[in-house]
């Protein structure tokens, strides 16, 4: 039992006879940034949404901070944010009143106020807190959303391609915001298609392909094994 890592062995998960995700095994601590990448339908989306209590495993064994799943799952469920990538929020609130619904729902001892205005200082979205969701961007969503995940403090952050869909600036928003709570030491395990995002932001990836991990490692020894000067390359000789 590691109370400060995540380890996933052996891990297996069929939709009927079709097997999503096929013996993958990886682990990660606490402060650091683990990527999943892969192309469409290789089964980053369904491993996430294990670790995250909201599919069940097929087999294999999910520990995380010394608690298993799906054994103790209210336990992990305490200790985790995830943000799919679909994400969505209550449209006919206002920022604001998202962050305090959310979090006090989160904060059973009364301090959901100042958990409120955190909040709206990391979304930093100013005097658009006020406005309807409604009449958000999708990076204005996306930050709120992160927000509300950073702000209840989770021990693992989980994000289902973070990124996708901004554009530069709200991008490059999320990501300082993702090396910021992974620098206070919480462990975030992402999936990404962007390549230059993962080099960013994680110090080790795997590589995911039809439902197997097909390579691991640093991205500079990624890069270094395969002579390519990029990840992007090193997915196209290992992803095929
Ligand atoms: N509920 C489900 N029932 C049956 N098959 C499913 C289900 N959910 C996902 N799959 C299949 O499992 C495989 C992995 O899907 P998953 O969503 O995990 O991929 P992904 O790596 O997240 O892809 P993308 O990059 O497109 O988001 C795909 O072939 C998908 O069609
Ligand atoms: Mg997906």
């Amino acid at each position: 039992m590691n109370e400060n890592n995540v380890v996933i062995s052996n891990l297996i998960k069929k939709y009927g006879n079709f097997t999503a995700v096929n013996d993958i095994s990886f682990s990660f601590e606490k402060g650091e940034v683990f990527g999943l990448i892969g192309p469409n339908g290789s089964g980053k989306t369904t491993t996430l949404r294990i670790l995250s209590t909201l599919l069940q495993k097929t087999s294999g064994e999910i520990e995380i901070f010394g608690f298993y799943l799906p054994k103790d799952g209210g336990e992990v469920r305490e200790l985790i944010s995830y943000i799919p990538e679909d994400a969505g929020v209550y449209r006919n609130l206002t920022g604001r009143e998202y962050l305090k619904f959310i979090t006090g729902f989160y904060n059973k001892r009364g301090d959901a106020g100042n958990m409120t205005e955190q909040g709206i200082e990391i979304s930093n979205l100013k005097e658009r807190i006020n406005d309807k969701v409604d009449t958000y961007s999708k990076g204005m969503i996306r930050r709120l959303l992160i927000a509300r995940a950073i702000v209840t403090n989770p021990q693992l952050l989980i994000l289902d391609e973070p990124t996708s869909g901004l554009d530069v600036v709200n991008a490059k928003q999320v990501r300082e915001l993702i090396k910021s709570v992974s620098a206070k030491g919480v462990a975030v395990l992402l999936s990404s298609h962007n390549m230059l995002e993962v080099e960013f932001l994680c110090r080790r990836i795997s590589l995911i392909s039809k439902g197997t991990i097909v390579e691991s490692g640093t991205p500079e020894e990624l890069k270094k094994k395969h002579n390519a000067q990029n990840i992007e390359d090193v997915f196209m000789e290992v992803v095929k």
